[in-house]
């Protein structure tokens, strides 16, 4: 069986295409490939087609994390077609949550903000990096790093 995780934030430039990159990271160098499917979205559709933020990408590849993922939007489909959606903002997920509400799919995703499987943060949301500098950057992955590896010992726990 596998598990399908889809991440989403406003842009799918900075943060999701990170948390993805983490996520499979970790899947990768415990030899999980197999058991799990990610993916990354936007709420917003102003990147689509286009390639991750260059900086998000440097600060990344210095950790040896690869982000290589176009940009996508989010759609309807995506509930039936994911088994966890992961939200890294109150923006994207009350988006999300409304979307949902309209969509009512039979099978639809389990939808959390990433940060409510982070240990070593009190923040609730990964802040957006997209106006700010380089240090932006590092703490997206910092969060990341501790959320994704936490829900992944989670998800093993469970399946
Ligand atoms: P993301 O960051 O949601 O983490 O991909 C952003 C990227 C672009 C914009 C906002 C946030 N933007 O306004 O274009």
């Amino acid at each position: 069986m596998t598990c399908k995780l889809l991440f989403v934030c406003l842009g799918n430039i900075c943060r999701s295409p990170a948390a993805e990159a983490v996520f499979q990271q970790l899947v990768k160098t415990q030899n999980l490939e197999a058991k799990y499917i990610v993916d990354s979205a936007g709420t917003g559709g102003w990147h689509v087609g286009g390639k991750p933020d260059s900086r998000m990408i440097m600060a990344a590849s210095k950790r040896g994390v690869n982000i290589s993922s176009i940009a996508r939007q989010f759609k309807l489909e995506d509930f039936n077609r994911f088994d966890l959606i992961l939200t890294m903002d109150n923006d994207n997920y009350e988006t999300i949550m409304s979307l949902a509400k309209k969509a009512s799919f039979k099978d639809c995703a389990l939808i959390k903000p990433i940060l409510s499987f982070a240990r070593k943060t009190k923040l609730s949301e990964v802040p957006d990096p997209y106006y700010g500098g380089e240090l932006g950057f590092e703490k997206v992955l910092d969060l990341l790093e501790d959320a994704c590896s936490e829900l992944l010992k989670e998800l093993e726990e469970r399946f």
